[in-house]
């Protein structure tokens, strides 16, 4: 198999849709094993739908049509147990593991003074301790190794703020200070770590009905009222990326292409940060 991940095991989480399995998908497609970890279910307090168990088989389905071997592993990663328990199933059954994306996460919102500690607390557990527990279970097996690379899905909120998103910036804002820690640890041994920090994607998180209703600011908003607020918020007359725009960006840095680059933010935000 050739490919720009021939012979690499890749770890995705958050794989069972949107940019996870974007990912997924684009990894296979370069020649990578992939293991997608997903907590398939609805979350507490999160207001849209949780991803499937079955869209996390059907995830694995997709990937082995393209050739390449995978497994899928429900596991929570708020809980070090689950976590820990998924990375040692892919190292005992593949050896190894060359490459980790975090993507799970979840969003909600509602003004900084108002959101409940149930809001806040989730958000931090999730999208910030969750991401370090998950790169946390895997560094020892790429420390063994002396190879590896990290990529973390942060946000253009881990560089800016946005009204009603004081949770969920704090927490990618924190992702981009793990990042940062884990590039600095882990660069003796070989392994590298790095951000992409997308603006608006095309998947179930934003394009949920709560969601455009928040967005436009009453019920049924559309998805013409979000694409009109959308192209103010972005540079290039495009209103939201698509999931594998996010995945190619991961593929780069987490492929010898980028062997020289570690630490680094890489905003796939259709140039929204330089407003
Ligand atoms: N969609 C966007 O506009 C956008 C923009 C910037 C950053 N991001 C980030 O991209 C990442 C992926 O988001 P997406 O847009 O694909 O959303 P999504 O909701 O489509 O997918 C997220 C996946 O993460 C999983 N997940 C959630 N909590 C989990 C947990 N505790 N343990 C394991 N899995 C869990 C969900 O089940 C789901 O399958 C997230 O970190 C998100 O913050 C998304």
């Amino acid at each position: 198999m050739t490919g720009r991940l021939s012979t690499k095991i890749a770890v995705i989480t958050g794989a069972a849709r949107g940019i996870g399995r974007a990912t997924a998908l684009r990894f296979a497609e370069e020649g990578a094993d992939v293991a997608l970890l997903d907590i398939a279910c609805d979350i507490p307090g999160v207001p849209y739908a949780g991803a499937k168990a079955t869209q996390l088989d059907n995830v694995r389905d997709e990937v082995e049509a393209l050739g390449r071997k995978c497994m899928a592993l429900v596991a929570d990663i708020t809980c070090t147990d689950q976590i820990n328990e998924a990375i040692s199933k892919v190292i005992s059954e593949w050896g190894r593991i060359d490459i980790l994306v975090c993507a799970a996460g979840i969003d909600s919102w509602g003004k900084a003074w108002e959101l409940s500690d149930e809001q806040w607390q989730t958000m931090i557990d999730v999208n910030l301790t969750g991401v370090w527990k998950t790169a946390r279970a895997a560094s020892p097996a790429m420390i063994k190794q002396q190879s590896g690379a990290i990529v973390f899905i942060g946000s253009v909120l881990s560089h800016r703020a946005n009204k009603e998103f004081a949770h969920y910036t704090a927490a990618k804002h924190g992702v981009l200070g793990v990042m940062r820690a884990f590039a600095l640890e882990l660069a003796p041994y070989g392994i590298r770590a790095n951000s992409v920090d997308p603006t608006v994607v095309h998947t179930d998180m934003v394009m949920n009905q709560a969601y455009l209703d928040r967005l436009g600011g009453h019920n049924g908003t559309t998805l013409e009222e979000a694409r009109a607020y959308y192209l103010k918020w972005n540079t290039l007359p495009i209103p939201w990326a698509e999931p594998v725009d996010v995945a190619n960006a991961a593929l780069f840095l987490a492929s010898e292409e980028a062997r020289a680059i570690t630490g680094v933010a890489l905003p796939v935000d259709l140039g929204a940060l330089l407003k």
